[in-house]
């Protein structure tokens, strides 16, 4: 009787590892269940080996929990990877300025993807003050290349949301060489470094990998673009910094690149107003791209409002569905309202700390 009811938990068994291997995890948990039951089950009956099944079935119960949790880590990670996949419909015509990262980045670039009797550049480093264009120009380049784009922020990669990053890392690598062209663009780099006294073991393994991929795949020279980005370039450590040695200034707009971006953002908008004159404005209240676009918004809602009375009036609002909004041309006091509200988010020391940044490393 006893040696029937042992057989049977080595069918169990030879069950369990069947669907284990077929990859059937939601059955193999059940039947890694039904052996712990079977192995109660005997305990029960047999008092005297009661304490080593009971021991038994404790590991089977302890195999049903680890096979859900080699489950949910499977799909996890795949649906990560796939999350971090962007599509990228930025062109080199909608960023203004900024002619000299173009021209740098388009040559690291060129040097990664031809046949080049040099060695391709192993990374590269965009850095300047925030909202200057450098998610943009990473967009179009991939968008350019039209290849793979994988686009991660560091802070994500760090967080208890991504557990075991390092072998995420290995894997998101893995895929940019299965789907090359890729370019993977890492923003914020600033925070993935070892110096960082809140890293724990896990970040430190994940900095350690990436690290790595990034030495490894100079050497199999896939066609994978490591593009990382950061508005704080001086808090970059040696390990990272040596790994990306073409780091590339992407400033604030002068004159005539603050008149390219105003121009990209009035696409479509009216205007009576002289743009040279915005744009001297907006280079002395030290504007980013991202100021400018804020500014447009701003003076087109405010035109909005003003000839569209019902947009402020939750009455009559409904009044407006599937209708034509009036407009009018732009004018400078629409610009001269926004830029009064509009503030930058960085002083003239912070201008100069990023030029001394860039003499010092920049190419
Ligand atoms: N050179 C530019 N030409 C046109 N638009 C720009 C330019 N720079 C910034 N913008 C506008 O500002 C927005 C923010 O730009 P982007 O995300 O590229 O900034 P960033 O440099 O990555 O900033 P952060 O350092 O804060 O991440 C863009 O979506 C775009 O609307
Ligand atoms: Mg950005």
């Amino acid at each position: 009787m006893y040696r029937l009811q042992l057989l049977q938990v080595q069918k169990c068994q030879e069950e369990f590892e069947r669907a284990l291997s077929l990859g059937h995890y939601d059955k193999a948990r059940l039947i890694a269940l039904r052996c712990a039951e079977l192995l109660r089950k005997i305990a029960s009956e047999n008092l005297s080996l009661s304490h080593i099944l009971l021991e038994e079935a404790k590991k089977w119960e302890e195999k049903a929990k680890n096979v859900r949790k080699r489950r949910e880590g499977k799909n996890e990670y795949f649906d990560k990877l796939k999350a971090l996949i962007k599509r990228s419909t930025i062109t080199w015509n909608d960023i203004g300025g900024l002619r000299e990262a173009k021209k740098l980045i388009a040559q690291a670039i060129g040097l990664s993807i031809a046949k080049s009797p040099i060695e391709p550049p192993q990374g590269i480093l965009l850095f300047g003050p925030p909202g200057t264009g450098k998610s943009l120009l990473a967009s179009a380049v991939a968008n350019s290349l039209n290849a793979t784009f994988f686009s991660v922020k560091a802070s994500d990669l760090l967080s208890k949301y991504f557990g075991e990053s390092s072998k995420l890392i290995s894997a998101l690598f893995s895929l940019a060489r299965q789907l090359s062209p890729s370019v993977i663009f890492i923003d914020e780099v600033d925070s993935l470094t070892m110096k960082r006294v809140s890293l724990d073991d896990a970040a430190r393994r994940m900095i350690g990998t990436l690290l790595a991929e990034m030495d490894g795949f100079k050497e199999r020279k896939d066609k994978v673009i490591v593009l990382t980005a950061t508005n704080a370039p001086w808090d970059l450590d040696e390990a990272m910094l040596s790994r990306l040695p073409i780091r590339i200034y992407v400033p604030l707009p002068d004159v005539n690149s603050a008149v390219e971006i105003f121009k990209i953002h009035l696409r479509g908008i009216h205007y009576d107003v002289p743009l040279s004159r915005l744009a001297k404005e907006a280079v002395k209240r030290l504007y980013s791209g991202r100021e400018i676009a804020n500014v447009v918004k701003l003076a087109t809602m405010k035109m909005l409002e003003e000839m569209n009375p019902e947009l402020s009036d939750p009455l009559r609002v409904s009044t407006l569905k599937g209708r034509d909004l009036t407009t009018r041309p732009l004018t400078l006091d629409d610009f001269k309202y926004a830029m009064a509200r509009i503030k930058s988010p960085i002083t003239k020391s912070d201008v100069k700390k990023y030029e001394r940044w860039a003499k010092e490393f920049a190419i």
